[in-house]
């Protein structure tokens, strides 16, 4: 009985951790998009991301489709942005203002 619940216990704390850094679009947009769009999202080599007319599900199509029309990297889907990234990270670009 003992040994099982701390099986629980350890699934439970896995878990939880994983979907702690699953969701973290704050991490996510540091490390793969505040070089080009600026840490606050002001921008940089690409364009302000802070106050976008963008719904997130626009934000997700574009880092997980890409699309044809703008200019790279977006032209492309973002390989390092998966869609579990690319989720956590549009909700966390809608946070920026
Ligand atoms: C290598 C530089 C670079 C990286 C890295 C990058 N972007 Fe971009 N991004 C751009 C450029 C340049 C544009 C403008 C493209 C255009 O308009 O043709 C853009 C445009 C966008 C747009 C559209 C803005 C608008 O108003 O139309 C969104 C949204 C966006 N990026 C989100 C992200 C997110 C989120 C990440 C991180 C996962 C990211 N970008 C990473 C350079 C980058």
């Amino acid at each position: 009985m003992k040994k099982l619940l701390m099986l629980v216990a350890i699934t439970l704390v896995i878990s939880f951790s994983s979907l702690a850094f699953g969701q973290d679009g704050g991490a996510i947009f540091k490390a793969k998009c505040a070089g080009c769009h600026g840490p606050e999202g002001q921008g940089k080599v690409g364009p302000a991301l802070k106050g976008t007319t963008l719904s997130a599900d626009q934000i997700v199509d574009l880092l997980s489709k890409g699309n044809d029309a703008k200019k790279p990297p977006h032209k492309k889907p973002m390989v390092a942005v998966s869609a579990d990234d690319a989720k956590a990270v549009a909700a966390y670009v809608k946070t920026l203002k």
